[in-house]
């Protein structure tokens, strides 16, 4: 598993300290910035980690800016992204199961890094389920590539 992640100066430290689990869980990742929390764009890097993704060079992204939001909305612009903003492990672990979600959204001002730490292992050990829910996700692809 490769994983791409990136954030804005909202997500700085969280985005640190989601690095040292990566690390911890002998995940391979590349770290696409913000490598300080001077101020930036969260559309610049939601672009970078989700088209470094939908192109097949990542398997995963992990995005953060201050909420979620915005870098969640951006990363979802992107053909074949699926994001998901998730603040909870249950979303964590259905978001994987139910929509196959290829990129996870957290907000650094939300959530403290206990709870994002379980999140982002719960996210990336999970399988999706596949059966009925492959046929609502490709709805989704077929609305955005028509
Ligand atoms: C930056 O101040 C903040 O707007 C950004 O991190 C994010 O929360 C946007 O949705």
């Amino acid at each position: 598993m490769k994983v791409a992640i990136a954030c804005d100066h909202g997500g700085f430290e969280l985005k640190q300290e989601i690095l040292g689990l990566l690390k911890d869980m002998n995940v391979e990742f590349e770290d696409f910035g913000s490598y300080d929390s001077c101020a930036v764009d969260y559309p610049d890097y939601a672009f970078k980690v989700s088209e470094s993704v939908a192109a097949g060079q990542f398997d995963r992204g992990i995005l953060i800016c201050g909420t979620g939001i915005g870098i969640s909305i951006a990363a979802n612009k992107v053909k074949g992204i699926r994001c998901a903003l998730v603040h909870d492990l249950f979303s964590a672990k259905a978001t994987r199961e139910h929509n196959d979600s290829n990129v996870l959204a957290m907000g650094g001002r939300v959530i403290g890094p206990g709870l994002a730490r379980e999140i982002v292992s719960v996210w990336l050990t999970t399988e999706f389920m596949g059966a009925h829910h492959t046929a609502r996700i490709e709805k989704i692809s077929k609305y955005e590539n028509a």
